[in-house]
């Protein structure tokens, strides 16, 4: 038998536990907490984010900045404003949507974000504590899926865990995470040999590959836990995973779905993580 770890349900109560902390903080502090949002182009995918993200604020109680910016807004446009953003006390924290439109150099603009208001765990700063397990602020998909695993009690230590994705923002910080946690890591990735068999040993599998149905029943140990961090179109357009969710189910002591999995953990933790920010900001 297996267990769905529904994200969605966890997200809402940690939603509302983070809604009482904030107007903790507001009591106590007699200020707001701000998050500043900075979207660049018309990217249809980016708009939806940002505006869940917008609406998960407001939810929370977190005041929103949103900055949507023209497709052709200059490199010296945006820099302005993340360094007028970095210097602002009523900002806690700062996010650009990626992709940016080709033009710009996202890796010049983002180091101008300090990593006190890095709420995507993305600066070299924030990177680099993770790996010394210090304290950060720590990507918000990977931190979701830990707090996903936790939610269930599922033990991470002495396990082997195994991640199939190596991007910055999923892969590398979730085996980080897993690493910190006592499991015994493996990344996978598309160069890797034997993928079957290298999931094959897996406790814990997370897929953030990026591909539907991409993980398979045949790839799936007996009683593994499996974490779909994918969000993609089938060939009918429906949202699906990168695990081929109906068939490796029958294997997994515990999996999550998609939609109502990962995703809404991912936008909680940003909140959580501004929070954090703000936090640390008056210590
Ligand atoms: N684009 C896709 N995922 C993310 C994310 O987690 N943060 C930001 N800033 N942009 C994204």
């Amino acid at each position: 038998m297996y267990k769905v770890i529904d994200g969605k349900a966890l997200a809402e109560n940690l939603r509302s536990d983070l809604k009482k902390k904030i107007s903790e903080y507001k009591y106590k502090y007699g200020e707001d907490i701000g998050l500043a949002v900075v979207l660049v182009g018309n990217n249809p995918a980016s708009q939806v984010y940002v505006r869940n993200k917008i609406k998960a604020c407001e939810e929370v109680g977190v005041k929103s900045y949103a900055y949507y910016l023209p497709e052709e807004t200059s490199q010296n446009e945006l820099e302005d404003l993340l360094h007028s953003l970095a210097e602002d006390k009523n900002i806690h924290g700062i996010l650009v949507q990626l992709p940016l439109p080709k033009h710009l150099n996202a890796e010049s603009a983002l180091k101008i974000i300090p990593f006190e208001k890095d709420v995507d765990g993305f600066s070299a700063e924030n990177v680099g504590k993770l790996s010394q397990n210090a304290q950060c602020l720590v990507a918000c998909t990977p931190n979701g899926v830990m707090k996903m695993l936790e939610s269930e009690n599922i033990s991470v230590r002495g396990k082997k865990a195994v991640v199939i994705g190596r991007s910055d923002i999923v892969g590398k910080p979730m085996a980080m995470l897993l690493l910190n946690a006592d499991a015994t890591v493996t990344v996978c990735h598309s160069k890797t040999q034997n993928l079957k068999e290298e999931c094959l040993q897996a406790d814990i599998l997370v897929a953030a590959v990026g591909k539907a149905k991409f993980v398979t029943a045949d790839m799936v140990k007996q009683g593994a836990v499996v974490i779909d961090v994918g969000m993609n179109r089938d060939e009918n357009g429906k949202l699906c995973g990168d695990v081929d969710f109906d068939a490796v189910k029958e294997k997994c002591s515990y999996i999550t779905p998609v939609p109502k999995g990962v995703g809404p953990m991912t936008i909680t933790m940003l909140m959580y993580n501004t929070y954090i920010a703000a936090l640390r900001s008056r210590s």
